[in-house]
């Protein structure tokens, strides 16, 4: 008869996983947590049959094990959850910067092409990343009615985990996740399907993709730059030194005048001097210096 059992971590193996989890994949993992790591980890281990934390931690340490089977439990440790319309305030915040950019750059030249890039990064299942395009795709509509022209746009979803990226790419949802999505996009922006489900519309499925990537590791990423980041609920679970590292990052990927969203609390201080803090009491969100059309306070 199988033993399942629980065994007991001391406390110097639970600091050993702690710094190997932070070390590879940022993921740290507090004292609160060593409950749920003793409890995922020994379903792993089960069903591979190993005996012990430490066996487990030493044919990880020796990376005996696949980069699939490491991605899994690196999955199982991280929280996924997402919605449609998580945070009214930064999204409200992103189209209002994208709103005022538009005209900013037609008050200027009124043929000119203007391109917006998002970039949602931690989109999980993609809940997020399709919001975007949503409401990028309504102030389209709005800017093509008043000013007869179009605003050419693209959000781009990165997120470590396989599995929440196959999700995001069919962009089949139900259930909760649905609770926040106005009727109105609901009945404009998405296919009903059978059993309560829902599918993005091709036209806003168009303007997304999804890609894999490790935010710690973004160098090794197409050296691509962006109008706008949105990284949400993702920063709160990194040390505050990668914090500030992935800051440093996401500051090289703006393009001048870019704007980086990020979710309440999820940094205590940005030490970026080309990166001004937007005045909304309602927001956490920086511009790259150097753009001078849109006004910080015309966003607050
Ligand atoms: C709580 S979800 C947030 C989803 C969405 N941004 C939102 O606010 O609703 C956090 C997501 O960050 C992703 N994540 C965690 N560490 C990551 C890393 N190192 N690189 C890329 N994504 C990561 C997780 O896989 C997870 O899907």
């Amino acid at each position: 008869m199988p033993n399942f059992k629980i065994p007991e971590m001391a406390q110097s193996e639970f600091a050993m996983w702690q710094s190997m989890l932070e070390s590879r994949s940022g993921l740290w993992l507090p004292e609160t947590r060593k409950a749920f790591l003793v409890t995922n980890l020994h379903r792993h281990m089960r069903e591979k049959g190993i005996a012990t934390f430490n066996d487990f931690y030493e044919l990880l340490d020796r990376r005996e094990v696949s980069s699939i089977e490491w991605a899994e439990l690196v999955d199982s440790l991280t929280v996924h959850e997402t919605c449609f319309y998580r945070d009214k305030d930064s999204l409200n915040l992103v189209i209002s910067y994208c709103r005022n950019r538009a005209l900013g750059d037609w008050a200027i030249d009124p043929q000119k092409h203007v391109n917006m890039h998002l970039w949602s990064v931690g989109c999980s299942t993609g809940e997020e990343t399709y919001t975007l395009a949503l409401e990028m795709e309504k102030l389209n509509l709005s800017l093509s009615e008043s000013s007869g022209k179009n605003l050419y746009y693209g959000v781009t979803g990165i997120d470590v985990s396989y599995p929440s990226l196959a999700v995001a790419r069919d962009g089949i949802y139900t259930g909760r996740s649905l609770d926040f999505l106005p009727t109105t996009s609901l009945n404009n922006y998405f296919e009903r399907l059978e059993n309560r489900q829902v599918q993005v519309s091709e036209d806003i499925r168009k303007r997304t993709c999804f890609m894999q990537a490790n935010i710690l590791e973004l160098e090794s990423q197409p050296s691509q730059k962006f109008d706008v980041i949105y990284c949400q609920n993702v920063l709160i679970y990194f040390k505050q030194e990668r914090k500030e590292e992935i800051i440093s990052d996401f500051e090289k990927r703006l393009k001048p005048g870019g704007i980086l969203v990020l979710g309440h609390g999820e940094i205590t201080s940005v030490n970026s001097p080309s990166l001004t803090r937007v005045d909304n009491k309602h927001c956490l969100a920086f511009i790259k210096n150097e753009y001078s059309t849109t006004k910080k306070s015309e966003l607050a």
